[in-house]
């Protein structure tokens, strides 16, 4: 009997300094299971009881009763003051929530090489007063080349394998010329416009060749445009793109259907002074072809070609990306590498 008496008080020691260490529901729940529960030490003292004599459970059964309450009114008192604590914690979580905070590994996503000098080309035609238009990648034979003054059998088609679709006259466009076509019929002049845009052609792949890639289409119509508008424009087009007033240009005679007379603008190279693998050696880079729109060109337009007269160009984009940024390799513009990408 004494001996019951001393676990009693033995238990309540033993549960205060247990419960003093507990710190979070798992452990209030551990505590629960060891003290309280039916297999619990109370209960075992409880069912130690039973052999006793009625004057021994007599007194040691109140104490017992007294143990049960105090060690029950302790727990409940201790998830208590848990529920609090945590609560606490919850709101000073959300207070304190900082959207902007760093987490490790995360991925970023950025703009492509394409888009950035998209945008790039795109702010510098802004400034000078132009519209930036859009045209549909999958193109009529009529807009893409019959209205760009290459009749079918033509032999400038040849120029630019072309990618046909089942659907009879319908195409891939093979340059963003068509838009120029699609702009004139919804614009009154003066027009000056750009369309940046995604090209396609039947063409093997290599490190300088690709089945698609970007143009930047321009077209300017006003009264007595002249060929020194469109050497002024591409000037300071490149030489705000490289952000050098030293860069110069010169003109070869090209071929387009389209305008007349075509040319080919070169400029100086940038890189270097006395040739470099950019420039191949020559001191030059080839990027801008163009020239004054075709009388046909403008008729199929709706514009009359006896009071108004234009120039077009077709920028290279992709070429560009890959000038400015020294990318070796056309493919690499759309592969999925991400360390390629991470770099822009
Ligand atoms: N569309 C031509 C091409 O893809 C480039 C071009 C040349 C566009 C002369 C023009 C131009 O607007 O006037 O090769």
């Amino acid at each position: 009997m004494p001996e019951l008496k001393k676990d009693i008080s033995n238990t309540k020691k033993e549960f205060s300094v247990i419960l003093a260490k507990v710190t979070n529901e798992n452990e209030l729940e551990k505590i629960r299971l060891t003290f309280l529960s039916r297999q619990g030490k109370i209960a075992t003292l409880m069912k130690s009881l039973k052999p006793l004599s009625l004057d021994e459970k007599k007194e040691c059964g109140p104490l017992l009763n007294k143990l049960k309450q105090e060690i029950e009114l302790l727990y409940k008192t201790k998830q208590k003051e848990l529920a609090v604590q945590q609560a606490q914690q919850e709101n000073l979580k959300q207070k304190y929530f900082d959207v902007s905070a760093y987490s490790p590994n995360q991925l970023y996503g950025g703009l492509t090489p394409y888009s950035q000098v998209a945008q790039m080309v795109e702010d510098i035609f802004i400034s000078m007063g132009y519209d930036i238009a859009d045209g549909p990648e999958v193109e009529t034979d009529y807009y893409n080349f019959q209205a760009l003054n290459i009749p079918e059998n033509h032999p400038a088609r040849d120029m630019q394998d072309t990618f046909w679709l089942d659907v009879p006259g319908m195409l891939l466009r093979t340059q963003t010329s068509p838009i120029q076509i699609r702009y004139m019929e919804n614009n009154k002049p003066p027009i000056a416009v750009i369309a940046p845009g995604r090209t396609y052609r039947h063409e093997a792949t290599d490190a300088s060749h690709d089945f698609t890639f970007a143009q930047v289409e321009g077209l300017y119509i006003d009264k007595n445009v002249s060929i020194s508008h469109l050497l002024a424009t591409i000037k300071e087009l490149i030489q705000k793109i490289f952000d050098s007033k030293k860069i110069d240009i010169r003109v070869r005679p090209g071929y387009f259907p389209f305008v007349e007379p075509a040319v080919e603008v070169d400029f100086s190279c940038p890189f270097c002074k006395s040739g470099c693998s950019v420039c191949k050696q020559t001191r030059w880079i080839e990027l801008v072809p163009g020239g004054l729109v075709h009388p046909n060109v403008l008729r199929h337009g709706g514009i009359d070609p006896s009071k108004y007269s234009g120039f077009a160009f077709g920028l290279g984009l992709t070429r560009l990306v890959m000038l400015k940024y020294a990318i070796n390799d056309i493919r690499l513009l759309h592969g999925n590498k991400v360390d390629f990408l991470q770099q822009f």
